[in-house]
């Protein structure tokens, strides 16, 4: 198994796929194809780390996919599909657990926002998501990982995760004639203006899935009316925009909302303050709508019309899931010699 650069990344399926999501997230999947073997998963496993309607869930894995590739990820070039129908992503999980110390993950910030004051009552998979999120990325040794910025720790674990079984079974690897850093370290790729979007309600949280305010986000699925409503009720402060990037510090809902308009255009927020830099957020605010409705429009008219065809789309995820699979069981055939398992040979 030769050493390739690979790009592996989960998005989950917790309805109301957002701006978020879209630029922190899938605008990087999309150009990641360029250039490099790219796996995209819609992490059915990691969703039911909190309860899941089973008939949304279901709705929910066919409306990531079909934002997939109505964003421009190539099904064919690449790998598109469900965690759930590779059963190596568990079963290599559970390795992980054993490798994973739990000093480790009660380091975890995203366990303790999630799991809040209740901890007791929080599920144990919820405890060990970030193990299981190791398990993805490892299982087909990737080495670019694009993610937004809530994700860095967990990457950082993975990391750690990939270096101590490589350490601990050093022996094995070797006598097994595999490569020494049988794990690579996987490399995370946070880029862009937006990799941190906020909630358009509060400059202080994150733009997320589970704000109770649909106001507070941009949905993929809304429709330009809603695009347009939102974005003007957006909360802004009444000073006039700076005409410099320094401008926007201590202004977090004027930086977001640049943030967005630079990530849409593909522009550098520098270059957006130059064109609006001086003026009113009322004239700014209907250039981001245009904006919003001209890039976003037509992805969502597109998942509406994927999401009506779900004998396509779950084709989609059955023929990705089974390219994957060839891969993910290369790796844990060795991991398994590794580990010291008896298995067919
Ligand atoms: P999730 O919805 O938690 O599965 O996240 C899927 C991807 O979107 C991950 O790479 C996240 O880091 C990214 N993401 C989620 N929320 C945001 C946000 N508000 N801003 C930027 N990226 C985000
Ligand atoms: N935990 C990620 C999130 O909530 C989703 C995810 C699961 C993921 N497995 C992954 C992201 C592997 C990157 C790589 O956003």
């Amino acid at each position: 198994m030769a050493a390739i650069e690979r790009v592996f990344s989960g998005v989950q399926p917790t309805g109301n796929l957002h701006l978020g999501n879209y630029l922190g997230a899938i605008v990087n999947f999309v150009k990641l194809q360029n250039t490099h073997n790219c796996i995209y998963c819609v992490v059915d496993l990691h969703a039911i780390t909190v309860w899941q309607d089973p008939v949304e869930l279901t709705r929910n894995i066919r409306e990531v996919t079909a934002a997939f590739i109505a964003s421009g990820i190539d099904p064919k070039k690449h790998i598109v599909f469900n965690q759930s129908q590779v059963a190596e992503h568990a079963e290599l999980a559970w390795v992980l657990n054993c490798v994973a110390r739990l000093g480790w993950l009660n380091r975890m910030t995203q366990f303790k926002e999630k799991a809040g004051k209740d901890r007791e009552n929080a599920s144990v998979g919820l405890y060990a998501y970030p193990n299981l999120m190791a398990a993805d990325i490892l299982v087909y040794r990737a080495t670019h990982v694009p993610v937004g910025e809530d994700q860095k720790q967990h990457l950082e674990l993975a990391r750690d995760i990939a270096q101590k079984f490589n350490n601990d079974f050093a022996d094995s690897i070797r006598a097994h004639g595999l490569e020494e850093k049988f794990f690579p370290q996987p490399e995370p790729l946070i880029t862009g203006p937006a990799t941190r979007v906020m909630s358009l309600r509060d400059g202080a949280k994150k733009m997320s899935k589970s704000d109770p305010s649909d106001y507070s986000r941009i949905n993929l699925s809304d429709e330009a009316d809603a695009i347009a409503q939102k974005v003007r009720k957006a909360k802004t402060d009444p000073e006039p925009l700076p005409s410099e990037e320094k401008g926007l510090e201590a202004r977090p809902e004027a930086d977001n909302l640049v943030g967005i308009y630079a990530a849409l255009s593909g522009r550098s927020k520098a270059d957006v303050l130059r064109d609006f830099g001086g003026g009113q957020f009322s004239s700014f605010k209907s250039a981001l709508v245009d904006l919003s409705v001209d890039k976003l429009g037509p992805i969502g008219a597109e998942m509406k019309r994927l999401t009506q065809d779900p004998g396509y789309v779950d084709a989609v995820l059955v023929d990705g899931a089974d390219r994957a699979r060839a891969i993910a069981a290369e790796t844990m055939h060795a991991v398994k010699d590794i580990v010291g398992f008896i298995r067919k040979k």
